[in-house]
Order: C-alpha cells, then structure tokens, then sequence
C-alpha cells in the first residue's frame, strides 16, 4: 500500500509499504525522518506518534487501551493523533496519509 508522510516543513516521503508491517516500519525501514520509533514497536515510547488524515480514520479504527495511555506523553496530541507502530498497513490503507509532528525531527 502506498503511504504519505508529511512533514511539518512541507516535504514528504512516498513509502510502498507491505501488507502486515506497521506504518512505524514502513517508515524507518525506507529511512523516513520524524519517526523515531525508540522503542522498536512495543507501544512504549511515543515517538512514532503522526497525525492521521481524517479520510482514513475510520478505516484505521479505533486506539488500543494501552496506545491511548502512551500517547499521553507525546506533545500536541490532537483527536487524529496515532501510534504509527500500531497502524498495521492493508490494502484498505493504500493511499494513506500520515503527518508527522514538529517534535519528531
Ligand atoms: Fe514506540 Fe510506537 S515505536 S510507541
């Protein structure tokens, strides 16, 4: 599935993602910046916190308990905010877009 991260400087990144791994993967695997991701995907650290486009909200469905509790620490959480660890990429997602935040870079 095609992914779009956005950054906050105006740049972004086209990722071809593989059904299964997350949008946190997709993204440090094809080297893309504003995602830390130091936990390594265990829904842990909050740096791989992105905005998601409304248009995909609903197909993403709805947070996880534990992914809600971490995101309390990441900065500037608005109602689209997301774990990228926790998005798992399927062909409902292709063309998704993802904004990445200020303090991730
Ligand atoms: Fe650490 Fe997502 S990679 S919470």
């Amino acid at each position: 599935a095609k992914i779009t991260y956005k950054h906050h400087d105006g740049t972004e990144d086209v990722v071809e993602a593989t059904n299964g791994e997350s949008v946190m993967e997709a993204a440090v695997k094809n080297s893309v910046a504003g995602i830390d991701a130091d936990c390594g995907g265990a829904c842990a650290c909050a740096t791989c916190h992105v905005y998601v486009d409304e248009a995909f909200m609903d197909k993403i469905g709805e947070q996880q308990e534990m992914e809600r509790s971490m995101l309390d620490f990441a900065e500037n959480v608005q109602p689209n905010s997301r774990l990228s660890c926790q998005i798992t990429v399927s062909d409902a997602l292709d063309g998704l877009v993802v904004t990445t935040p200020e303090s991730q870079h």
